[in-house]
């Protein structure tokens, strides 16, 4: 598959606009799917490297650069993080998990070093601003590896038991695992499709937000993600009521909901 328009097709599930500008970072961003398959491979040499110094030259919130990696490839340690994530094998098999970390401690250091109170680091906007960051910094990663033809899978399930992965990654005092990242080799035999989106009409606010198109758009995307589960073999499902019964009650948030708590005992005030 190439070209803008065939890309926007198979991400949309309906016909590009005219006139769509085409270029080798758009068509990269597009063909963008989370890898669970991995090779036991390593990975090439300086790509680790490479995919850290592109999430470093994205842009950070007042240039704080409130974020840092662990990049993990000892086995026993995957293990137990595959474990700790819920029993996602895909952590054990991917030869590099990067945890990506908000750290408020390193300006809480700079600001100790120089005599100085940190009081700002405990309200809540500065851990927005860090996980903002860390979110950025990390998808800047993601592709850079797929540039070069690595594939990834974030690990939101690393936030199931952020305790017990502070204490393993032996973080300090205000920061957190926020997500993860398996990084390696694709098994190419085993790959998902282009998983389908929401299209514009329900994304794309024009001058005000409008829901006018909503109702339409997301019949329309309960339709396209039904046929993309049908072509991965995937049981029926539709995506709305997926959704709608994932954010009914607490309990769609595995556990998680415990977050506040856990957050303030990482060392996060969040006034
Ligand atoms: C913050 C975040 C956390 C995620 N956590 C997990 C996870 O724990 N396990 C997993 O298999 N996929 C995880 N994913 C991947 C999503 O399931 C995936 O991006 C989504 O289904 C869309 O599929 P695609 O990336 O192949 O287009 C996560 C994605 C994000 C952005």
């Amino acid at each position: 598959m190439s070209g803008i328009s065939s890309l926007w097709r198979t991400r949309y599930r309906h016909d590009a606009p005219q006139d769509l500008p085409d270029n080798p970072t758009l068509q990269l961003l597009m063909k963008h799917h989370s890898v669970r398959s991995y090779l036991p491979d390593e990975l090439p040499a300086g790509a680790l490297e490479a995919g850290i110094a592109a999430a470093s030259s994205a842009a950070t919130s007042s240039n704080l650069q409130a974020w840092s990696v662990v990049a993990v490839q000892d086995k026993e340690t995957r293990k137990r993080l595959a474990e700790l994530a819920g029993g996602q094998k895909h952590i054990e098999v991917a030869p590099v998990f990067l945890a990506w970390i908000v750290d408020l401690s390193r300006l809480e250091r700079i600001a100790a070093r120089r005599g100085l109170e940190s009081e700002a680091l405990d309200y809540e906007e500065m851990f927005l601003m860090g996980t903002l960051d860390t979110g950025i910094a990390a998808q800047n990663a993601v592709t850079a590896f797929e540039s070069m033809g690595l594939g990834t899978v974030y690990i939101g399930g690393l936030r199931n038991h952020s305790e017990e992965v502070a204490q393993l990654l032996k973080l300090p005092p205000k920061t957190v695992a926020v997500v993860g990242l398996c990084v390696g080799r694709p098994e190419p035999s085993k790959q998902n499709g282009y998983k389908p989106r929401l299209s514009q009409k329900v994304v794309l606010h024009r001058e005000v937000y409008d829901t006018t198109q909503e109702v339409d758009g997301i019949a329309e995307y309960d339709r396209a993600d039904s046929a993309y589960q049908h072509e991965q073999g995937l049981p029926q499902r539709a995506w709305s009521e997926t959704v709608a019964k994932r954010v009914e009650s607490y309990r769609g948030l595995s556990g998680r909901h415990v977050m506040k708590a856990v957050l303030n005992r990482l060392g996060f005030s969040l006034k």
